[in-house]
């Protein structure tokens, strides 16, 4: 009888072993679809990970998990994954290396508008704190609307009910921003760039 009972927990275990990796390998295959194996993004509509600092990987993909941070593909794709995978996965995206194109300015910019920015971002040369996100190349679409919806959170105007996102700090200099500066400040660091010499880390 107690044989028995070993047998079958020792199968058990085994079988909660393998689906629990295989599980953690398909969490990573999902993320390559929209992300890309480079995390540079498949489509346009995808924001660039690659390069990105892994406190901030991980910090977002917390915030998903818990619904802190809300978007309804990122809530399901980080529901299930545990501390372990959000660290190897995090861990993954940021060695990669991010490539973008740099592109000349549409809009003028004043350095008033960015040197709040600049000063906590980095611009080219990526500020070295490990939880400010770097900005430089990332797509113009991805940027606007984050800075949408940091503002419309903090004047607590939401229009946007699925896409929420509050930060403190965001919070106060998105409330400052108008949509012109929005689509000024996302094109800038947009057409900054990156790639390996400028390591985006
Ligand atoms: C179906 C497409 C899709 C899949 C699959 C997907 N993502 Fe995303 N991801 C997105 C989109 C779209 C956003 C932008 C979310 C927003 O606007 O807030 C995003 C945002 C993110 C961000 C935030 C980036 C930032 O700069 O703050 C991280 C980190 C991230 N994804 C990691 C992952 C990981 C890890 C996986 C796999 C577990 C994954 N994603 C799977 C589409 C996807
Ligand atoms: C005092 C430091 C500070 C300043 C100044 C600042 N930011 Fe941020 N920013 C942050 C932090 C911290 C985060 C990460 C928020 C989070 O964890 O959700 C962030 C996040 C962002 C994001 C989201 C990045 C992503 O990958 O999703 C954008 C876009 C952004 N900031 C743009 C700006 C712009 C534009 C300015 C200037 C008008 C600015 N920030 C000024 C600290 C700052």
């Amino acid at each position: 009888m107690v044989r028995v009972h070993y047998h079958i927990l020792f199968v058990a275990a085994v079988l909660l072993l393998s689906t629990g990796l295989a599980a953690g390998e398909n969490s990573l295959e999902r993320c390559i679809i929209c992300h890309s194996a480079d995390g540079n993004g498949a489509t346009k509509e995808i924001p660039v990970i690659a390069g990105q600092k892994v406190d901030y990987l991980k910090a977002q993909l917390v915030r998903f998990r818990s619904s802190d941070r809300k978007h309804a593909i990122m809530q399901n794709q980080s529901r299930y994954l545990t501390d372990a995978e959000i660290d190897r996965i995090a861990n993954y995206f940021a060695t990669k290396v991010c490539q973008q194109p740099a592109k000349s300015l549409e809009y003028p910019v004043s350095v008033h508008l960015l040197a709040n920015c600049l000063n906590c971002h980095g611009g080219r040369e990526p500020d070295m704190s490990r939880n400010l996100p770097n900005l430089a190349g990332q797509r113009v679409g991805y940027l606007v609307r984050q800075l949408l919806v940091f503002r419309e959170s903090a004047m607590k105007t939401a229009g946007i009910r699925r896409v929420v996102r509050t930060h403190p700090i965001m919070a106060e200099f998105a409330r400052n921003l108008s949509t012109q500066d929005i689509l000024t400040v996302a094109n800038y660091f947009n057409g900054l760039g990156c790639g390996p010499q400028m390591g985006r880390r």
